[in-house]
């Protein structure tokens, strides 16, 4: 096994309306997972506070704003985060407000994540970017410019993992959502991977949200997942 396949990948996706349904999921999912992701549901029903509660339990934490805004505004807003102790924190791919981020979090623990292409946008969202190239083609030319802008990860979609990985080198982390085990109903998700596929495409690290959340057992479900990584790499 290799040593990527020995650390717990595993971001479980808080997706709820408050703090205490956040508080009973992390109870329900137990120690195996230590990193949670706090999205524009949660963050914007209980704020900072839930956040903070999650570093005091000793949890770490993906906040996902997906901020796009004015340098300063940008800024000034990271430099907040990077006070508090938060591992990872999105910002959209787009130069200005990447140089802004990693600028604002430097000296801090805080790694900045680029949000090259959102997953639901199709050719007609391209149209409205006014980008007439290929959803793929604007992925990894928005990779490689977080990558040469000192960004210090991208999030991808398992089926953009493998060439976002070429495109940016081993250097930078890769944070992959969309993932589903075979035979787990994929809900609203057209384009899933399997965990393990995504791991073996080069991520570092998975988000999963309703694979687990919404699982009879969670942490027997967060369990599933560990093993079929485990085997996959095993077997490598
Ligand atoms: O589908 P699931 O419940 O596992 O989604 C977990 C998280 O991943 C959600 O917070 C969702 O916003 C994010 N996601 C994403 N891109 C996708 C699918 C899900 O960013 N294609």
């Amino acid at each position: 096994m290799t040593t990527k396949a020995m650390h717990n990948p595993i971001i479980v996706a808080l997706d709820v309306e408050s703090a205490s349904e956040a508080r009973a999921m992390v109870a329900r999912i137990g120690p195996q997972v230590g990193f949670y992701k706090v999205g524009l549901e949660l963050y914007t029903a209980a704020g900072m506070e839930v956040v903070r509660e999650l570093l005091g339990e000793g949890k770490q934490v993906f906040l996902d704003l997906k901020m796009y805004d004015i340098p300063e505004t940008v800024s000034r807003a990271v430099a907040q985060v990077a006070k508090t102790g938060v591992r990872f924190l999105t910002v959209h791919a787009i130069g200005s407000v990447m140089r802004a981020a990693v600028a604002a979090r430097a000296g801090s623990g805080l790694q900045i994540l680029g949000v090259t292409v959102l997953t639901s946008f199709g050719p007609e969202d391209m149209d409205d970017l006014g980008f007439s190239g290929t959803i793929a083609e604007l992925v990894e030319r928005r990779a490689r410019k977080a990558a040469e802008l000192g960004v210090d990860g991208v999030v991808a979609s398992p089926l953009e993992a493998a060439a976002v990985r070429r495109a940016v080198g081993e250097r930078m982390t890769i944070v992959t959502p969309g993932v589903r085990s075979a035979g787990v109903d994929a809900g609203d998700q057209k384009r899933v991977a399997t965990p393990a596929q995504a791991m073996i495409d080069g991520a570092n690290y998975l988000v999963i949200g309703r694979q687990i959340t919404r699982a009879s057992d969670p942490a027997g479900a967060v369990d599933r997942v560990l093993m079929e990584i485990a085997e996959a790499f095993a077997g490598r």
